[in-house]
């Protein structure tokens, strides 16, 4: 077997073959199953989507029906799992209880029947029917209050808005949550899918599989960018600053939150809908100033790293509309995990059908035939500088 050349994050590896979902980063196109994302975010429901992620098909009434009622009935929370979120601190970012609950329901459905269709349909069910119940939950809790349970007669983008603010939300508010849940939903091989994939791989449980993908997804340079996008944009304060701002960025070669992505060198497909969903709800709810700030972002980075491919992704305007639906600044990336569930469990859910466990190789670059030396043997130095690691995004 021939031996590949190494590539640093395995940039242009092919690492599977799927058909769960396209993308041209050239051109600027995403297709889940062949569809591409305008149509979806402008006909579908997060659950269709969702359903025609992981099961191949655009689901019929019947079908749909089953699995909205399915997901419905499955919404709510062991006590077990409530109770234990009392036991995690105010000050915890939700990503971190939400990558511990998602494993702790391995403790109650475990039971690996992997070669057993209703058992995936089960752990499918309920992974999406519970993640957005415990993430509003633990925000309610973290303020001190009860959460509230589901209301069946909701939706699954209206439950969550008013599991969440203890309201019913506006119509519309609801379906551009809907929609920002389908434009989250899949990207193809992206980091977290990854880490779901290669869990996956070594056939343990699914909720393994989700709570190793939230814990990828977490991170700055991937899900958690829309949080820092936010602050970022706090930050800047004024579109004033934008520009010297950016220069600062490109001076010191940082990395501008928001902006690039591995396989898009145009501007991201979904932050252009992102963009317009925002739009639409600062002419109904009133603006919001960093809007301004960000389309000056937009603008600068463009003019001065469009060169280079690096333009708005995904994690750009999200936030805005999150802050405009009342969801505060450290659950965008929780928000996003409600969404990526789908992908994830797609891509598990693939993988199963054609497994072989991940385990690449590697560029040795180490000593070779060193000799044991004992501890008396060894300098009496000591190395400060061994136990700093410097932070190379
Ligand atoms: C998501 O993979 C997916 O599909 C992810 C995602 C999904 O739906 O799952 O789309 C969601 O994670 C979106 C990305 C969110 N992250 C951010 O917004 C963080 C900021 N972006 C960067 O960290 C970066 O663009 C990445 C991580 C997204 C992509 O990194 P790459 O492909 O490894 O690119 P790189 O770091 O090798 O950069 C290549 C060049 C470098 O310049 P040179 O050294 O060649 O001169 O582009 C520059 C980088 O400095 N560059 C940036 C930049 N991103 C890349 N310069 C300034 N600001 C940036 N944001």
């Amino acid at each position: 077997m021939t031996l590949c050349e190494y590539r640093p994050g395995l940039e242009g590896i092919p690492a599977t073959q799927s058909s769960i979902s396209f993308v041209d980063g050239q051109a600027g196109k995403l297709e889940y199953r062949g569809i591409n994302i305008e149509d979806l975010a402008h006909h579908s429901s997060f659950l269709e989507t969702a359903y025609l992620l992981i099961w191949g098909t655009l689901p019929s009434q019947p079908e749909l029906d089953a699995f909205e009622h399915q997901i419905r009935y499955h919404r709510r929370l062991k006590y077990r799992i409530r109770d234990m979120m009392k036991c995690f601190p105010e000050s915890g970012h939700p990503m971190d209880a939400l990558q511990a609950c998602a494993a702790a329901l391995g403790l109650f459905y475990s039971r690996r029947a992997l070669d057993n269709p209703v058992y995936i349909q089960k752990a499918v069910v309920r992974l999406l029917a519970k993640i957005p119940t415990m993430v509003a939950a633990f925000q309610l809790m973290r303020k001190g209050n009860d959460p509230v349970q589901p209301r069946d007669d909701l939706d699954y983008a209206a439950n969550f808005l008013y599991m969440l603010n203890e309201q019913q939300p506006d119509p519309l508010a609801a379906r551009i949550f809907d929609i920002c849940l389908i434009l989250h939903a899949e990207h193809t091989i992206n980091a977290s899918t990854f880490s779901a994939m290669v869990t996956a791989s070594t056939l343990t449980d699914p909720y393994a599989v989700v709570a190793s993908a939230v814990g990828t997804l977490a991170g700055p340079l991937h899900g958690g960018a829309n949080e820092e996008v936010l602050e970022m944009l706090q930050n800047i304060g004024s579109v004033e600053n934008v520009r010297p701002f950016v220069d600062r960025c490109i001076e010191q070669k940082s990395k501008i939150m928001g902006f690039g992505h591995r396989v898009y060198k145009v501007k991201d497909p979904r932050a252009t809908i992102l963009q317009k969903l925002a739009e639409q709800l600062f002419e109904k709810f009133g603006q919001d100033h960093y809007y301004a700030i960000a389309l000056e972002m937009e603008q600068a980075v463009s003019e001065k790293l469009g060169h280079k491919g690096i333009y708005p992704n995904v994690d750009f305007y999200s936030g805005l509309v999150y802050r405009k639906l009342g969801i505060p600044t450290d659950l965008f990336t929780p928000v996003f995990a409600i969404a990526r569930v789908a992908g994830w469990l797609a891509h598990w859910k693939e993988q199963l059908g054609e497994n072989r466990i991940f385990r690449p190789t590697q560029v040795y670059t180490g000593e070779r035939g060193q000799p044991y030396v004992n501890l008396s043997n060894r300098p009496h130095t000591w190395d400060q500088q061994k136990f700093q690691i410097s932070l190379s995004s």
